[in-house]
């Protein structure tokens, strides 16, 4: 059983970008400890970074050929600026947690906005990479409900 973790725009630079909003782990650290909870815990999950939108909404389409039951995904900057992820998300209805590393609502308010949020099972930011971690956890109680 399947999981995807989605990673938007710059979240490549993680560790070295802007550590007093982000933290220190590097993306892949983070990928890597998805990876063993996921595993540990009887599911394949499969981590995705990119800076280019329509590769994040064609990762999205895949879902349906491929299966894949949840998505846990950081939109980057494109939380606030996509129409067109958020529609990727409604057109092939895998339910999805948003998570923010930093806490959005305590910075500037363009930041404030999210085009995912009322889509989202729910949201998650200002937890930093352990937010990713509480997503997968009840993504992972979640689909052993639902046997
Ligand atoms: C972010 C918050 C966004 O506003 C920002 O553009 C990011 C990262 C976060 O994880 O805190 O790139 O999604």
């Amino acid at each position: 059983r399947k999981i995807l973790v989605l990673h938007g725009p710059n979240l490549n630079l993680l560790g070295a970008r802007e550590p007093q909003h982000y933290g220190r782990d590097t993306l892949d650290a983070i990928n890597q400890r998805l990876k063993k909870q996921a595993s540990q815990a009887g599911f394949e999950l499969e981590t995705l970074q990119s800076n280019a939108e329509y590769v994040l909404i064609d990762r999205i389409h895949a879902c349906t050929g491929d299966k894949t039951e949840f998505i846990i995904i950081n939109p980057a900057a494109f939380t606030h600026t996509s129409v067109a992820l958020r529609d990727a998300l409604a057109g092939v209805k895998v339910p999805f947690i948003e998570v923010h590393l930093s806490n959005v609502h305590a910075r500037e308010p363009f930041r404030q906005h999210s085009y995912f949020s009322d889509l989202a099972v729910g949201v998650i930011c200002g937890l930093g990479a352990h937010g990713y971690e509480l997503a997968l956890s009840h993504a992972i109680a979640r689909l052993g409900e639902q046997v």
